[in-house]
């Protein structure tokens, strides 16, 4: 059974949430101090609470910021057993639906939202960029099967901008006619992370929502303020296995799921330190740079430690994105 209010603008604009506002006043009193808490009481909570099932989770990149904000995850869907062990270091109750592939969506519980940052080897740049004609493409069905099924009012996909241009955006077209065969009404945005930290990094953020239930105006989203390093440190990225050509920059390039090889290996990017040392970045950075808790991924190897985050999407923007959703 749906926890997600028939009219959830009740809860946005209705004078009840302002006249609690007023009563809380009321009760703790009108001391700058007492003021703080009563904003933060109330802004803190989320205008409604949504259930959600969190696709590829990885490690936890959705569920961190969502279950953050108070919403409820039902369970998530995952196959790479060192991820399933990050997210589960931190989510312990949380069920494990396994691959996607073989989902019996009757057996899930009821949910409001989708989330699906799906596998994107094969739109990214990097890969060899089948598209759908390689099999982890389509994933992307399993995701609309569960969503034909299941039929939650919201989803929220992620993905490499490459899915834009996959194809000369036949690719693309694709994914919004299926979305729109399966009745959802999908905007979306390209936002790069390094507007919320100092990494570049371009990800396409879909939304969609079934039609006939309130469309959530997320996008666009407009944040002008960019990232950059302290003062004295720089990234430095390669474009040939050689390292022969290179550039740097004050923001990090977009962090690797493989430091292997490194530091040769084309575009791993590097930290040139203020003494002129150059390092690769150690995981806890790349947790910085993701946004998640320093050592979220620590009960991992290193190199898995590595892999998820460099497949993980950023915290900070889910939250961003989602604080919309109301
Ligand atoms: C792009 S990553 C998503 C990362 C995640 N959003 C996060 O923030 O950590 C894709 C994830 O899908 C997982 N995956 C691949 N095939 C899968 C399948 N058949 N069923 C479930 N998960 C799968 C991979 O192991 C990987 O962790």
């Amino acid at each position: 059974m749906s926890r997600f209010p028939k009219n959830r603008n009740l809860f946005r604009h209705a004078n009840w949430s302002a006249s609690h506002k007023r009563s809380g006043w009321f009760i703790i009193g009108n001391t700058p101090t007492a003021k703080k808490l009563v904003v933060g009481l109330f802004t803190s909570l989320p205008n409604f609470t949504m259930r959600f099932f969190d696709a590829f989770s990885g490690i936890g990149g959705f569920t961190l910021p969502l279950t953050k904000a108070g919403h409820e995850c039902i369970g998530f869907s995952e196959t790479d057993k060192y991820a399933e062990q990050v997210y589960l270091s931190h989510f312990p109750t949380h069920k494990n639906y396994g691959d996607i592939t073989t989902i019996d969506s009757t057996k899930l519980p009821d949910f409001d939202l989708l989330c699906g940052g799906f596998p994107c080897q094969s739109f990214s740049i990097a890969g060899k960029k089948l598209g759908f004609d390689d099999p982890r493409g389509q994933l992307f069905f399993d995701l609309c099967r569960i969503a034909e099924a299941k039929k939650p009012r919201l989803l929220f996909f992620e993905n490499v901008k490459g899915l834009l241009l996959h194809d000369e955006g036949r690719t693309f077209l694709r994914v919004l006619r299926t979305l729109d065969g399966l009745g959802y009404d999908v905007q979306w945005q390209v936002l790069n992370s390094r507007h919320w930290l100092p990494q570049n990094r371009e990800r396409v953020f879909l939304i969609g929502n079934l039609r006939g239930t309130p469309r959530p105006e997320v996008f666009p989203i407009e944040r002008n303020f960019r990232f950059t390093f302290p003062k004295g440190y720089q990234a430095l990225a390669f474009k040939d296995d050689e390292c022969r050509h290179g550039y740097t920059w004050n923001v990090m390039n977009c962090i690797c799921a493989s430091y292997r090889g490194y530091p040769t290996g084309r575009g791993k990017p590097a930290l040139v330190q203020p003494d002129g040392r150059m390092r690769k970045v150690t995981p806890k950075e790349c947790e910085r740079l993701q946004g998640f808790p320093d050592d979220w991924t620590a009960c991992v190897h290193e190199a898995h430690r590595y892999n998820g985050l460099g497949n993980a999407v950023t915290t900070n923007v889910i939250r961003d994105i989602a604080k919309r959703l109301s």
